[in-house]
């Protein structure tokens, strides 16, 4: 089949450097990839066109670019699957990382903030004679997060990097779970405290977009609200998010539906006039489009059986510890 590629050039080396995008015709088979297509290209009409990948098998992670706007593996990705009706593919670079040239983007912020939440195993005791081990079944909830091939598609389309560089990012948080959840891990309190702090859990906006283009299925952001749930239970319940997950949480349990007036003084503290004044424009602005909340807040009719699944809930956790949002992620 016939495809236009068109590509995000960027060339460092020239006299004014800027990007800009390049369209080629292709002859792909029909089941072939979209890394296929650019490697096509590169030998038989481009060859400064710079991309990088090595295993061709969604294995080593390093083809991961942005397919018609969304981070994807390109050897994974058939032709067929994006060209919609004679459109041309859209290829770019990963985002969230500096260009370096064409589709090959610098990984070392992406390396350094893997790095910061310290990813090996921090044992306590003494050593056991041979190695440290843990049963099957401790570790089955671990199974999603060690698919991770550290590609960068999840860093690539993450909407909290793109106005903030100081997350983290879901694939370093990732991670960061896939070893404080691993029962040989003796690091608890000191793992939490770093991840609490700015930068860390509490700034994922749950927007889901690490979710959808991871290529293997890690759901990042579940991985990050479960770190979260262990923040909180080592303690480290003195920030905005842990207080706004509380002050969720005990709405609902009483009324059976979410109070949009109170979930930001309970969160930010009814004393916390400073925050409040930061918070007037947005009430003002609901108010003109008459979305605020009522001032009354009812509860909705049964709340009691909402209170009733708070109890259960309650007795579960204190009692075998087996109710967590700490779910294994879908297959890839
Ligand atoms: S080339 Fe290895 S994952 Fe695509």
């Amino acid at each position: 089949m016939q495809v236009t590629l068109k590509v995000r050039r960027y060339n460092p080396e020239a006299e004014k450097p800027k990007d800009y995008w390049q369209e080629y015709n292709v002859e792909v088979e029909s089941a072939g990839t979209v890394l296929d297509a650019l490697i096509k290209v590169r030998e038989e009409t481009d060859e400064t066109l710079a991309l990088r990948c090595s295993c061709r098998s969604s294995i080593c992670g390093s083809c991961a670019m942005r397919i018609n706007g969304h981070a994807a593996l390109a050897c994974k990705t058939r032709v067929s699957a994006v060209a919609h009706q004679g459109e041309p593919v859209t290829v770019e670079p990963v985002g969230n990382l500096p260009v370096i040239k064409d589709l090959v983007a610098d990984f070392q912020p992406f390396w350094d903030k893997v790095r910061a939440v310290q990813p090996w195993l921090q044992t306590a005791g003494p050593e056991p004679e041979k190695e440290y081990l843990a049963s099957n079944e401790a570790m089955m909830h671990l199974a999603g997060v060690v698919n991770c091939i550290m590609c960068g598609a999840c860093v690539s389309d993450c909407t909290v990097l793109e106005v903030d560089k100081n997350f983290l990012g879901p694939a370093a948080l990732a991670k960061a779970y896939r070893f404080a959840a691993d029962p040989r891990d003796a690091a608890t309190s000191q793992r939490m405290g770093l991840y609490n702090q700015y930068g860390g859990v509490w700034d994922c906006t749950r927007c889901f977009e690490c979710v959808q283009v991871c290529p293997k299925g890690v759901a990042p952001m579940d991985r990050i609200m479960a770190l979260r749930e262990r923040v909180m239970a080592n303690g480290l319940k003195d920030t905005y998010g842990a207080r706004h997950t509380e002050a969720f949480t005990e709405i609902i349990e009483h009324s059976g539906r979410l109070d949009e007036l109170r979930l930001p003084l309970k969160t930010y503290g009814y004393t916390n006039i400073p925050k409040l004044i930061e918070l007037m424009p947005v009430a003002i602005r609901a108010l003109a489009k008459r979305k605020s909340p009522p001032v009354l807040h009812k509860s909705i009719p049964g709340v009691e059986n909402v209170k009733r699944i708070f109890k259960k809930v309650d007795q579960l956790q204190k009692g075998d510890g087996k109710v967590s949002t700490e779910k294994a992620p879908p297959k890839p």
